[in-house]
């Protein structure tokens, strides 16, 4: 696992976009892992930049959103299918019909979730997952005791996850009892991860999930068994890490070649 420490969440998007972005100029036709939330945003905003400028094209590109609620209309403004058609689609140039999010609408809903997991797969597989991590240690809404063989299927959030989240809707009881995410399976299949976080409220997971034990109690640990795997964190949520000194050693003494990978 490569973990970089920078000084501001700004800093920890244009670190994640580079990332990305040259996952998507050695291949325009890449698959995108899309995750939702207020971490990933420092990752849009700078790669918006980079489209803008012309350095890079998402036209070609296809994208799987991570997790969508399950109980809210597709137009209800925090549905995921809206918030990765505002924050992503639209912004970056994606093609629509070439962006997928789970349908938590589905009437079978099992069966809508194995289909997500198939499209990844007939896609070609995830070529690089953007993640973020809860104050509970999930990632995409695999919360605590996932089981890490998991794929996309529904889950029932966590109560400490909806009181994260209560802040995007009017009130706590209107925040969405479930969800379907990919599964951690599913997750640890992607080509690369590149997990952001920023902010002391994330210290103790990103923690849990790079120097504590891997364990399903910290779902965000699983990415220890990953290959390829990126945390890039503020100074706020590098604030809990034992071995911050070596990451910023490694990183300030990271051979140049390896940039590119
Ligand atoms: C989002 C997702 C979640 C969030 C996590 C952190 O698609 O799957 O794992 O990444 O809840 O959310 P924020 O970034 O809002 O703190």
């Amino acid at each position: 696992m490569e973990i970089i420490i920078m000084s501001t969440p700004a800093d920890v998007g244009r670190v994640a976009a580079a990332k990305i972005a040259s996952v998507v100029a050695k291949n325009p036709s890449a698959v995108i892992g899309l995750a939702t939330g207020s971490s990933p945003l420092v990752i849009y905003t700078e790669l918006k930049r980079r489209v803008d400028a012309g350095e890079i094209s998402f036209a070609q590109a296809r994208g799987f959103a991570l997790d969508e609620y399950v109980g809210i209309p597709l137009e209800h403004p925090e549905s995921y299918a809206n918030v990765i058609a505002r924050d992503v689609v639209v912004p970056l140039g994606f093609d629509p019909a070439r962006v997928r999010v789970p349908n938590g609408r589905a009437d079978d809903l099992e069966s809508a979730a194995k289909e997500y997991d198939a499209a990844i797969h007939s896609a070609g597989g995830i070529d690089v997952q953007i993640l973020g991590i809860g104050t509970n240690g999930h990632i995409g809404f695999n919360e605590p005791t996932s089981s890490f063989a998991s794929r996309t299927r529904i889950k029932t959030l966590a109560p400490r996850t909806r009181e994260d989240n209560a802040r995007y809707f009017d009130s706590l009881e209107l925040v969405p009892m479930h969800c379907m995410t990919q599964g951690l399976g599913t997750i640890l299949d992607a080509q690369q991860v590149v997990l952001v976080a920023h902010g002391t409220a994330k210290a103790k997971a990103v923690a849990a999930a790079i120097e504590g034990p891997v364990s399903s109690f910290v779902p965000g640990s699983a990415l220890q068994l990953h290959e390829h795997a990126m945390v890039v964190v503020d100074e706020d949520a590098a604030a809990e890490l034992q071995l911050a000194d070596y990451y910023r050693y490694t990183y300030a003494n990271k051979p140049t070649w390896q940039f590119d990978l």
